[in-house]
């Protein structure tokens, strides 16, 4: 039986990852029955953005790089519609899968869906009901430009719902007539996959770090929102150092070279502050597995990234969102994630609150049984009748 062809396009460092659990499924279970193609449109580029996750997480080098950079959102966006365009004509393959909701997502999308390919949406139906977040525009549209849809939450299918998709479309399967699933979240797989791994592997980051298990704080910032505007930054990175010097309690931050730029460039003096603060350990973004190991041991999260939050929940650690919605509602619903934006007062009392209640949070298993991508993979292969 010829074998179907998929593309699996990335971009951005949270996209490289999920695409790992694509990647190791497809070896693990369907290399007889799937051929993959890996593009990167080069949304992310510095080594520690990109490739240093192809070679911790053991994915194939890309097939095709666009080298595409940063830019505005129109060039950049553009750029990357260009090129996964040719990369389409030429390849032919049977559909493409994209992730998540970055600019390399959208481009995916639209350069996908107008050459007639089928588009597979990984984390569909997520939203933030905030239209001025580029990602939201991006979600949107991908999932309108869509063939199957695998929504990682009860929320997102029914957010799916809500905008005109019908739960019960049967095949054949089409962008006129796309299905939409409830799956767990591959997010998942990956957690359950590295966890153990990261334990044996990174150990040295706690003498390296001087940092104790179950002692310190992890915290990262990369929305645009919070770096673009200076207040905000401000207000949150001289909480974290507050929080920090009154409660001895020492915060990691990998910071995202975004954050990094518009800290030296907008906020020397705080800068010069936090580093010379001995409970700050302000770093270069880390690996994967680094990043794996730092959640696991840490006592609390306070970010404003999507993934950071569900990985806080998959290591049952509170988590402080910096952001005024989040898209990963159940977690806010159930107490253990609290939307506290940039303001000082929020973050402190969401910081005394989840230090008080100690062990005593629950964190049910809301993201599936970490065979998520098995799942999608099958049912790929079903709408092509190759099961
Ligand atoms: C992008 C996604 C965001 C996602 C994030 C994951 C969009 C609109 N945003 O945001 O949804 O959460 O990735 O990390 O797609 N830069 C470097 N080196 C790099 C990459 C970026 O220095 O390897 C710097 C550049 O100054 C660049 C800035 O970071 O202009 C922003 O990069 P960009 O890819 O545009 O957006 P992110 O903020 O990374
Ligand atoms: N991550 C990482 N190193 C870091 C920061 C994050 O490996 O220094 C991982 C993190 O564990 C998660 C993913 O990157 O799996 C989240 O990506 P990011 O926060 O950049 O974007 P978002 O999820 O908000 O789109």
């Amino acid at each position: 039986m010829a074998k179907i062809k998929i593309v699996n396009l990335v971009g951005a460092r949270p996209q490289i990852i999920k695409a790992s659990a694509i990647s190791r499924a497809i070896r693990s279970h369907f290399s007889g029955k799937i051929s993959e193609i890996i593009v990167h449109t080069g949304q992310h580029y510095d080594r520690e953005m990109s490739q240093v996750f192809f070679d911790e997480l053991e994915i194939s080098k890309p097939n095709y790089n666009l080298g595409v950079g940063s830019a505005r959102h129109g060039r950049q966006t553009g750029l990357m519609i260009t090129g996964i365009e040719e990369v389409l004509l030429t390849e032919k393959p049977d559909c493409l899968i994209l992730y998540g909701d970055t600019n390399s997502t959208l481009a995916g999308a639209l350069a996908g869906s107008k050459q007639h390919f089928p588009v597979v949406h990984i984390e569909a139906g997520m939203r933030s009901f905030n239209k001025k977040m580029p990602e939201e525009l991006n979600r949107i549209m991908s999932d309108h430009a869509s063939t199957l849809l695998f929504a990682p939450t009860n929320a997102a299918f029914k957010n799916l719902i809500a905008e005109g998709f019908r739960p019960d479309n049967s095949p054949p399967f089409s962008i006129d007539n796309p299905k939409i699933y409830f799956t767990g979240d591959i997010m998942y797989d990956n957690t359950l996959f590295f966890a153990t791994l990261a334990e044996k592997k990174k150990a040295f980051l706690f003498e390296k770090l001087q940092i104790e298990r179950d002692a310190f704080g992890l915290a990262t910032i990369h929305r645009d929102l919070n770096t673009d505007d200076v207040l905000r930054l401000n207000s949150i990175l001289s909480t974290i150092l507050a929080l920090a010097e009154e409660h001895k309690m020492v915060f990691v931050m990998p910071l995202h070279p975004r954050t990094n730029i518009s800290l030296k460039n907008n906020l020397g003096e705080l800068f010069t502050r936090l580093n010379s603060s001995k409970y700050i350990r302000i770093i270069p973004p880390v690996s994967f597995l680094e990043m794996t190991l730092l959640e696991k041991a840490s006592r609390i999260i306070i970010t404003d990234s999507g993934g950071v939050q569900k990985e806080s929940h998959f290591f049952k650690k509170p988590c402080i969102v910096l952001r005024k919605e989040t898209e990963w509602v159940e977690l806010v619903h159930n107490g253990t994630a609290m939307l506290a934006d940039a303001d000082p007062s929020l973050i402190t009392a969401a910081f005394s609150f989840y230090l008080s209640k100690g062990s005593k949070l629950d964190f049910p298993g809301f993201y599936g049984d970490g065979k998520t991508a098995d799942f999608i993979l099958k049912e790929i292969l079903m709408m092509f009748d190759k099961t």
